[in-house]
């Protein structure tokens, strides 16, 4: 995270600053702030007051963290922020800090608040509480408690075992909760948030998905001129929002280059085609590359030897559609927010390779559009549907970029890929008709590399197992395997059975991350 790394994407937005105190719940405050309309960036601890004036924002939040303000080396804002005129609101461990500046008392002996406790307002509850009901459920996670208010601020709520719950001033433009408005236990949290970004930052609230398109556009036209574009499309998200919102932006100036490997998802290499050639006018350069791949794969067993024979494919077919679609300086990628967050906002303005999306030619050097730069993943789904994509697109569980070879057990073949693609299909459909697909990460069919005796009808069966796996998490990093209600399973494996030829039984793989991987190879 950077201290002051500007976006180019909303230059000019009325911006709140989120100080990232080291909870987990900076990103979420950021998030909670975008669904009140306003833009917001995390920024880290390390910044000083005279960067926060260089971005001029509208307010400054001062997230919770795991420390105390009283331990010796407790990270704290630099107290000329107070100087700044800017309204700031300092939640859990940043009320902490506000009330330790400006000449409150945290006391460091108490008991502590964990979980959903009930909130009581002093008077009217303020601007932050106004119009809530005098008794209400927060969120509470703290063991220091705030005795006495910063100097001149009048407390707005208390709990049994917090006499500050909520402080304001509107003259000095402080603020502050003891508990955590952005988690949903929180019952009036969104409200908080609203009453301090409106009525305390003066902010408009127009921070809307028409306004975040319109200006990507203006910033990418003003990027790229009338230079030339390519964007490789993996049929995933975030590539393909990207896209849409450069081909809005320059229209004939981009150039997609979908490398079709036959590994992908039923249908998903059509629905590509389909999308952005024909219903968006999308120039594409379609690398049909399915019988290259089957045989770079042929007599391949081992996991790693797969992965690699399709990367460096990958990368040929690549190249040669890249010539394909001429000279280009500029390469769109569908970067995130949590990936910018994650990498410390550092911003390599141009790159000589690309390892995401399955790796790009080492040798071309290419100046990055990054329009997804700004947004977390559900406003790049909304900005998707904003533009028109297919909920198919735009609803699409990550997939791996080898694809269905991790997910084939031994050689790949094209008769494997289709009983595969089949399977996948049915685990995905029966999903979504139970209303279960938004909930899973990721939920698919492996087909293993042994046989199984069954019998269907009189008649004795020699066949093939299909593994269903299907997986909760919030990154991928961990995961837990998915508790289908047994009907839906029933539903999966009744239709595999009787619609995949060469099938006859099917397993649910009951195992987390760790010890396993979500994928099996
Ligand atoms: P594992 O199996 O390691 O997967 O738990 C974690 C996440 O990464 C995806 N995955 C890949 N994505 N190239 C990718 O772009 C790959 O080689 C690859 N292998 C795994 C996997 O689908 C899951 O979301």
């Amino acid at each position: 995270m950077s201290a002051v790394a500007t976006n180019p994407q909303t230059e000019g937005a009325e911006t709140v600053l989120v100080v990232d105190f080291g909870a987990q719940y900076a990103q979420l405050i950021a998030r909670r702030v975008r669904e009140a309309k306003v833009y917001s960036e995390i920024v880290s601890p390390a910044i000083t007051a005279e960067e926060i004036a260089a971005r001029n924002p509208t307010g400054i939040i001062l997230s919770g963290g795991p420390a105390s303000v009283h331990v010796e080396d407790a990270v704290l804002i630099d107290p000329e922020v107070y100087d700044l005129g800017v309204p700031i609101l300092g939640i859990c461990y940043g009320a902490q800090m506000i009330a330790q500046q400006r000449g409150g008392l945290v006391d460091h002996s108490g008991r502590g608040e964990y979980g959903r406790t009930t909130m009581s307002l002093d008077a009217d509850g303020g601007c932050l509480l106004g119009g809530t009901p005098a008794t209400q459920q927060v969120w509470m996670s703290h063991f220091d408690a705030i005795v006495e208010p910063p100097k001149g601020v009048t407390a707005t709520a208390s709990t049994s075992a917090a006499a500050v719950a909520a402080f304001e001033d509107r003259d000095q433009k402080l603020y502050g909760v003891q508990f955590h408005p952005e988690v949903m236990h929180t019952t009036h949290g969104q409200h908080v948030f609203e009453r301090f970004l409106i009525d305390a930052c003066g902010s408009s609230g127009s921070w809307t998905m028409d306004s975040i398109i319109d200006t990507a556009v203006a910033q990418i036209r003003q990027q790229v001129g009338d230079e030339s574009a390519i964007c490789g499309l993996s049929g995933g998200v975030d590539s393909a929002v990207a896209a849409a919102l450069v081909h809005k932006a320059i229209g004939d100036q981009l150039t997609c280059v979908f490398v079709d490997t036959g590994l992908m998802r039923l249908n998903e290499g059509d629905q590509v085609v389909e999308t952005f050639e024909r219903s968006f006018g999308v120039r594409l350069v379609h690398a049909q590359a399915q019988d290259r791949f089957f045989e770079a794969l042929e007599g391949i067993t081992e996991p790693e030897a797969k992965r690699k024979a399709i990367g460096e494919l990958f990368i040929r077919v690549f190249e040669g559609a890249q010539a394909q679609a001429g000279e280009a300086r500029f390469l769109v990628q569908g970067t995130l927010y949590p990936d910018v967050i994650e990498s410390g906002g550092k911003h390599a303005s141009t790159i000589k390779s690309h390892h995401n999306v399955g790796g790009l030619p080492d040798d071309i050097e290419f100046s990055l559009v990054e329009p997804l730069r700004s947004l977390f993943k559900d406003e790049v789904r909304q900005v998707g549907r904003e533009l028109g994509l297919p909920d198919e697109i735009v609803e699409r569980q990550p997939f791996p970029g080898p694809g269905l070879g991790v997910r084939i057990i031994g050689e790949v073949t094209p008769g494997k890929v289709a009983t595969l693609q089949q399977a996948d299909f049915i685990v995905r459909e029966e999903l979504r008709n139970a209303g279960l697909e938004r909930l899973i990460w990721q939920s698919f069919a492996v087909l293993p590399d042994i046989r199984t005796v069954g019998v269907m009808g009189d008649e004795r069966t020699y066949g093939h197992p299909v593994i269903i796996r299907a997986v909760t998490s919030e990154d991928a990093m961990t995961a837990d395997w998915a508790r289908i209600p047994h009907e839906v399973l029933e539903a999966m494996s009744g239709r595999i059975i009787n619609e995949v030829p060469g099938v006859n039984r099917v397993a649910y793989d009951i195992t987390s991350k760790p010890p396993g991987t979500i994928e099996w190879e």
